[in-house]
């Protein structure tokens, strides 16, 4: 730390990565064959793509047209490919036009806020949040409300409350489902009133859809996109990361209304130029082939939940307060540990690593995050016996 410049406060303000303080906690430690440690930190798809998606874009690279730039918004047969994926998913009739491919949903996340709020502004947050949501907002000057649920709701925030959260600096309010940390599914109602309230009170309403795959065949999560005049308030993220293993390949999608394409142009442009081209080759190729490969992925994870559901209720100690996507978000059995204290006394005893619930907010000292997305189903007992004898 020897430099003479400064550094922004508002980015040395916000705190480093969490997963990567976390496994600091096992690093070095040699585990032994007979119980190995169980990584649970990261939601990150084990499995590599399909092979001829890998195929195609070994293909595509040989192009020499793959190597320049391309559009700031996105190759068109990729915008007005998930533009048909996103309609027919929600019943809708979303155009290319209102669709920009990002660098990964985090990008689309930061692009958005960026060309919605201005430094002084707050943006409602339901807490646990999705620790980049925050640290992101807090770099841009913006505050997080945090919006809690409340005891019993299955994590599910409620719009009421979120109303009282409202004030002269509020631009935006924060919706991930299924969500992360905590795996739940708001109900279509749930969603219906977030909306209804954003466009009350001219707020943006981001929904964050990065796990929408994940739910069974068929469900409609909301009818948001139902009203024709969805784009005066919503914007919808998109991951490819999960559904096609795509996640070192940065593609994501940003969907809204032109007013504020004009102003993400502007902000992609300065930050990527445009997504990475053979991650946008590989997510088109993904929507055209690879959608039941996908659906196999995700109907094997929403199995993998159930069973993880059915090892815990055998752990009575430990409280699941919710599950789904990648997820499940627990209460710990130790009053009197932090939450991060609960993680390091089951890397310790159990060689299991988690999540610390703080990570996720303040007031979250009671609760830890578990991806089962990590483990293969075999594992899922011996991860429940770990935490019921940790
Ligand atoms: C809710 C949510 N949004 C966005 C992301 C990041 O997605 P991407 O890899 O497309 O940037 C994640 C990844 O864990 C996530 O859980």
């Amino acid at each position: 730390m020897s430099e003479n410049h400064a550094v922004s406060p508002l980015v040395a303000g916000v705190e480093g990565a969490p997963i990567a303080a976390v496994r600091a906690l096992a690093r070095g430690r040699i585990f032994p064959a007979d119980k190995p440690l169980i990584d649970l930190t990261q939601a990150a798809p084990a499995d590599p793509p399909p092979d001829d998606l890998v195929a195609h874009v070994a293909r595509f690279l040989s192009d020499p047209q793959a190597h320049r730039y391309g559009d700031i918004l996105g190759d068109p047969p990729l915008r007005e490919a998930y533009a048909a994926h996103l309609s027919a998913f929600h019943h809708a009739a979303i155009s290319p036009e209102q669709v920009a491919i990002t660098a990964g949903c985090n990008q689309a996340f930061c692009v958005a806020l960026m060309a919605l709020c201005a430094a002084g502004d707050s943006v409602i947050l339901p807490r646990p949040h999705y620790f980049n949501h925050a640290m992101w907002l807090r770099m841009l000057g913006v505050r997080p409300t945090p919006l809690d649920f409340r005891q019993g709701s299955g994590g599910v925030p409620d719009a009421g409350d979120a109303e009282r959260l409202i004030d002269g600096t509020t631009r935006a309010i924060v919706l991930v489902s299924p969500n992360n940390p905590t795996g739940a599914t708001y109900p279509p109602e749930t969603i219906a009133a977030f909306h209804a309230l954003a466009k009350r009170h001219r707020l943006a309403l981001i929904l964050d859809e990065t796990y929408k795959d994940f739910l069974p065949e068929g469900t409609r999560p909301h009818r948001l996109f139902d009203d024709p005049a969805w784009a005066d308030t919503l914007v919808h993220l998109y991951s490819f990361s999960k559904v096609f293993s795509l996640a070192g390949h940065r593609v994501g999608a940003l969907t809204a209304g032109g007013r504020l394409m004009a102003e993400v142009q502007k902000v992609m442009d300065c930050v990527a130029i445009c997504a990475p081209r053979a991650g946008q080759a590989a997510a088109l190729y993904g929507l055209r082939h690879a959608l039941p490969w996908a659906r196999g992925k995700t109907d094997a994870m929403r199995a993998r939940g159930e069973l993880f559901r059915r090892a815990i209720a055998g752990a009575p100690s430990w409280r699941l307060v919710s599950l789904g996507a990648y997820f499940a978000y627990l209460e710990h059995p130790w009053p009197d540990l932090t939450a991060m204290e609960a993680v390091r006394r089951l890397v310790d005893r159990e060689n299991l690593l988690l999540l610390p619930g703080t990570a996720f907010g303040d007031g979250q000292d009671r609760h830890v995050r578990l991806a089962y997305a990590n483990v293969a189903d075999r594992d899922v007992a011996e991860v429940a016996r770990r935490l019921a004898k940790g």
